[in-house]
């Protein structure tokens, strides 16, 4: 398979690498094509795969086409791209904000997946909902899903509609957990602990939870139950949190997000 990828920083390389660590792609058959010189330079210099600066006739050779650019930027990508792409190609969005039907009418292509990434992909521990084109039949759909799993889990969705509610809640998640880190770290510090020794309390009991979390046959109430006695210190935690209606909050805030998502797909 040979893959374009056009946009190669943050989460254009993190899918690259995970293609890469996985052998779903030879470096050979990856074009980077990035508009950065610095950037570009960096990846030359790191041979991560065949590495140019814009778009040409070659992409026009790919079987897919992963957009990873800033969504403002699609502008002078979909003009660059209109005429090279080919009918048997596949593009692969994970531009926020940009529904599919707009990028098949700016490509004048039907063959449109659309996903919403986070950052963790960077590690292969991403979490991606993604959604298709009608057009897009279930052989490019699996061969996609399969890339897409190198950067971590997927979830696929019927309704693009809910891919806001993904960016809302995945794509941008990992915000909501460093504010919370950051907070609690803070805390520590305020306690008198130093920056490191705060830092390793939190996130240690970060990851610990992580795996409570999956691992214990427990829903969250009991979860919080075992660690919170009656009348105990984290019970006058929780109450404080509850007075300040902490867990509304970050409902709602999520959900502003969400507006966000849908508004800024409406252009
Ligand atoms: N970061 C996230 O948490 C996240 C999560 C989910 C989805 N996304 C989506 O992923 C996309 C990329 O985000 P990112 O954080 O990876 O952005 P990024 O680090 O800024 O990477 C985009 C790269 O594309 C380059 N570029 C711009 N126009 C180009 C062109 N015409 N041809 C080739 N390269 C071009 C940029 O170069 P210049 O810097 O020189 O412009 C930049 O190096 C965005 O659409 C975003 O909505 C991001």
């Amino acid at each position: 398979m040979k893959i374009a990828i056009v946009g190669c920083g943050n989460m254009g390389m993190a899918f690259a690498k995970s293609f890469l660590q996985y052998d779903l792609v030879k470096k050979d058959d990856l074009l980077l094509i990035e508009k950065s010189t610095d950037r570009s330079e960096a990846l030359k210099a790191e041979k991560a795969g065949v590495v140019v600066d814009t778009i040409g006739p070659h992409v026009g050779e790919t079987d897919l086409i992963i957009l990873s650019v800033k969504p403002q930027d699609f502008n002078s990508v979909h003009e660059a791209l209109r005429d090279i792409v080919q009918p048997n190609q596949v593009i692969l969005s994970i531009m926020a904000g940009i529904p599919i039907a707009q990028i098949q009418k700016k490509l004048g292509h039907p063959l449109v997946v659309r996903a919403m990434p986070n950052t963790p992909a960077m590690l292969g521990m991403g979490i991606t909902g993604f959604t298709a084109a009608k057009e897009v039949d279930m052989t490019n759909l699996r061969r996609i899903e399969n890339l897409i799993n190198a950067t971590g889990r997927s979830i696929f969705l019927e309704d693009e509609a809910m891919l806001d509610a993904v960016t809302a809640l995945s794509g941008s998640g990992p915000a909501y957990f460093y504010y919370v880190v950051k907070a609690m770290i803070e805390a520590g510090k305020q306690m008198g602990f130093d920056d490191s020794v705060s830092a390793l309390l939190v996130k240690q009991t970060m990851l610990g939870a992580y795996h409570l979390i999956n691992n214990a046959d427990k829903s969250l109430d009991e979860l919080i139950k075992a660690v919170a006695s009656k009348g105990g210190t984290t019970e006058a935690a929780l109450h404080e949190f509850e007075n300040g209606g902490l867990s509304d909050t970050l409902v709602a805030g999520i959900k502003a997000a969400q507006v966000r998502a849908t508004e800024l797909s409406k252009g």
